[in-house]
């Protein structure tokens, strides 16, 4: 607005709202600090808009070999060596994914499905492993289980 015929157009208040807000306000272009940022919030959002937001960061996939850490601790006493049990060897990847003799133990992103977590949680018709050994730790079996859920990497 323009505030100096306030006074002597509008009286006394207008003229002192003038002072009040010419003092405090520096804005020094010919349109109101409002309306400019109303004109500027559609450039200023869409620069925002051009960088997609990144996806939230994926809990890391534990790596293989934390997986054979656990093997190695609880499993190839049995499942190593020229006769393995169940002719199941679990001491490297590529024999792991080999699985055993007639299906393999791992079905890639699959826990639920893989013979492996079904022994390791003892379900129905499967050798609970190890056995007659308490089972691993939940969250070993865990480890393994976001393991395969993640695909199952080298
Ligand atoms: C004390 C020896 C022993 C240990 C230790 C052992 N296993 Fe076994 N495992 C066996 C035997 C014996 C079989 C065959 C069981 C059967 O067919 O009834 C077997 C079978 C399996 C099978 C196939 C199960 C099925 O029903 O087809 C899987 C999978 C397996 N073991 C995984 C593991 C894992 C993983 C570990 C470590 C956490 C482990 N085992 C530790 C002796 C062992």
């Amino acid at each position: 607005m323009d505030c100096s015929f306030a006074y002597y157009s509008r009286g006394r208040q207008l003229s002192r709202y003038c002072e009040i807000t010419s003092s405090r306000n520096s804005w020094p272009f010919p349109i109101s600090m409002k309306a400019a940022l109303f004109a500027l919030a559609p450039i200023v959002l869409s620069f925002g808009f051009q960088h997609k937001t990144p996806a939230p960061p994926k809990p890391t996939a534990p790596a293989y070999k934390s997986v054979q850490a656990i093997f190695t601790k609880n499993c190839i006493s049995c499942h190593s060596g020229d006769h393995p049990k169940a002719a199941i060897d679990l001491t490297s990847y590529a024999v792991v994914m080999e699985g055993g003799e007639d299906q393999p133990i791992i079905k890639k992103g699959a826990p639920k499905h893989s013979l492996l977590i079904q022994a390791l949680r003892g379900a129905d018709n499967v050798r609970r492993m190890p056995p007659r050994m308490s089972p691993l730790a939940e969250k070993d079996i865990m480890l393994i289980e976001n393991w395969i859920k993640a695909g199952a990497k080298p």
